[in-house]
């Protein structure tokens, strides 16, 4: 057993990782990445993001993502691009560069059409985190300066540079029915209606244990009745320190639930934890108090929630 075969038993394209370069350093970590059993698709948790690619304006650099590109080429595995367009992590010449609309229009279309050009083959998070969680419109740079207007910018270059990426706008929040999946489902709509290209959703699914939401299979249909397919895109769920048996326990069932609905909705095509283990988990960084989010633990041991995430995609 394996949670990618498991998966792909589920009728799902992948079961997947987010990682990132410096942990390719670490063998036993490496060992499991590449086990294709378990994980047939990788996301660059950073080396993909503007700050890293275009670090000054027209200047590419793409080494690191190369890095992750090799490594899921080597073992087989499917690739998430993450991300042409976000309002973090941005090089500063983005960030306060007082650019007018055209300007940063034109400045959006050629960071997408050179990322998505040069990994090209790929699914891509073109668009990540537009929306505020009452479902308004973020106050981006993006935002501020082009209004809506930068998402089909950015979504419009992505098909011209590669006519066969698979292109998703992808947040947080959205998981189960509320204020900003409406906004999301709006969003889409508005894109098709304009002949925007769009193909996907991305929920990104960062959790807390006891709390993933009843109305999660309902709004990811939502979004495939539109005619978009879904991912669940940085699946983790977190707990308050110190880790318990029952806290494990209930994080098993979390698990189980978020898969159940993904597996039931035929238009939801895979899953992506953000990275497999508690080891490298971007969650006590931001939430000290918190972690323990991943499947396996810190010294790559299985943890209930395999079992809750194989649970999830039996029949
Ligand atoms: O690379 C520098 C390093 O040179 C420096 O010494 C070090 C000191 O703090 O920072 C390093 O940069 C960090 C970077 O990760 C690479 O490790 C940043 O501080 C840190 O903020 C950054 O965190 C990333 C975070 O996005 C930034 O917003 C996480 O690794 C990454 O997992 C996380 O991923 C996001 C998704 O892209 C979007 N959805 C939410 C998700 C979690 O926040």
């Amino acid at each position: 057993v394996g949670l990618a075969l498991v998966a792909q038993a589920a009728g799902k394209l992948y079961f997947g990782s987010a990682t990132d370069n410096p942990e390719l350093n670490d063998a036993p970590y490496v060992a499991l990445l590449g086990d294709t059993m378990e994980f047939n698709q990788i996301t660059p948790g950073n080396s993909m993001k503007w700050g890293a690619t275009e670090p000054s304006r027209g200047t590419f650099t793409f080494t690191k993502g190369d890095a992750i590109v090799k490594f899921a080429q080597d073992n087989g595995q499917l690739l998430r691009g993450h991300n042409c367009v976000w309002h973090r992590q941005l090089p500063s010449w983005v960030s306060s560069g007082n650019f007018d609309n055209a300007t940063l229009q034109s400045i959006v279309q050629t960071h997408c059409s050179t990322l998505v050009g040069h990994y090209k083959g790929q699914i891509w998070d073109v668009v990540n985190e537009p929306f505020n969680d009452d479902g308004t419109w973020r106050a981006s740079i993006f935002y501020n300066t082009t209004g809506p207007s930068f998402v089909n910018v950015a979504l419009q270059a992505a098909r011209a540079a590669d006519p066969n990426a698979k292109l998703y706008i992808n947040d947080y929040n959205i998981e189960g029915t509320c204020a900003k999946s409406a906004a999301m489902a709006n969003l889409v709509k508005s894109l098709k209606a304009q002949d925007v290209p769009i193909d996907g959703v991305g929920i990104q699914a960062h959790l807390i244990v006891g709390q993933v939401p009843s109305t999660m299979q309902e709004n990811i249909e939502q979004f495939t009745a539109l005619g978009v397919e879904v991912a669940i895109t940085e699946l983790d769920i977190r707990m308050t320190l110190p880790v318990t048996d029952a806290l494990l326990q209930q994080q098993k069932k979390d698990y189980q639930t978020v898969i159940a609905a993904c597996k039931a909705v035929s238009g939801c095509v895979g899953v992506t934890v953000w990275d497999y283990t508690d080891k490298y988990s971007w969650i006590p960084s931001v939430y000290p108090t918190q972690g323990a989010a991943l499947p396996w633990d810190a010294n790559l041991t299985k943890k209930p929630a395999y079992d809750g995430i194989v649970a999830g995609f039996l029949p």
